[in-house]
């Protein structure tokens, strides 16, 4: 099934393309965007390195990847539904990782957790899968509030990567889940 054009009530999800890379370049030009994310990218970082990397992911499993998001067309930021582990590993089957990074102008409006509540809805009634994940640093405070805004559980603390991050990053890490019955129920309820 390739990647699904997907709605919430305010934010039109649309499949990230090449048409998207502009967008993408401005938003982790932002130091306050990407304080938690490894810190800026020029240009050429985006378009040689993160935005291939991100269509690449996406491949590796059916329906997942990453969503360029449009309010009232204009692009807001991206969400991330993605095959868990490294692009370069097998991924779990039945599992994703959801993700989002926001334009600064977007935040504080209910739109990062709006959308990711379509993209998990999207995961488990369309895709079938079994657990949705999210990780971000323990200190990421909005990030971690819009994981337990869509649901999501505190799971384990774990140190990340350090190849990932500049040196001295502090490396405390959080990872948030919820399974597929989790959402049931607190639909249910
Ligand atoms: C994380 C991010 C996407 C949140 O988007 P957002 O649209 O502002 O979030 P929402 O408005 O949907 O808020 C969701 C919840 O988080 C809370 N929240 C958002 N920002 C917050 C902040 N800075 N401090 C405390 N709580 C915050 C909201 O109050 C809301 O909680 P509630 O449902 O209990 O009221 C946005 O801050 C961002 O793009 N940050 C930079 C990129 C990033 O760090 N991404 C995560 C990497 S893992």
């Amino acid at each position: 099934m390739p990647q699904a054009i997907l709605r919430s009530e305010r934010v039109h999800l649309i499949p990230l393309s090449d048409e998207h890379i502009d967008h993408q370049v401005e938003l982790d030009a932002d130091p306050e965007v990407m304080r938690y994310l490894g810190g800026v990218r020029t240009r050429e970082q985006v378009v040689d390195t993160a935005h291939r990397a991100a269509l690449t992911d996406a491949r590796r499993a059916e329906g997942l990847g990453y969503w360029a998001g449009f309010v009232d067309g204009d692009f807001a930021g991206y969400w991330i539904l993605r095959p868990p582990g490294d692009t370069d590993e097998e991924p779990p089957e039945g599992q994703a990782e959801l993700g989002y990074r926001l334009l600064r102008r977007y935040w504080r409006q209910g739109l990062g957790s709006e959308a990711s509540a379509e993209l998990i809805r999207h995961g488990f009634e369309d895709l079938g899968l079994e657990r949705i994940c999210a990780m971000t640093s323990a200190a990421n405070t909005a990030s971690r509030a819009t994981m337990a805004a869509v649901g999501l559980r505190h799971v384990r603390d774990f140190d990340a990567d350090a190849s990932w991050f500049p040196p001295g990053t502090d490396l405390s890490s959080v990872e948030y889940a919820i399974t597929r019955q989790q959402w049931s129920q607190d639909r249910a309820a």
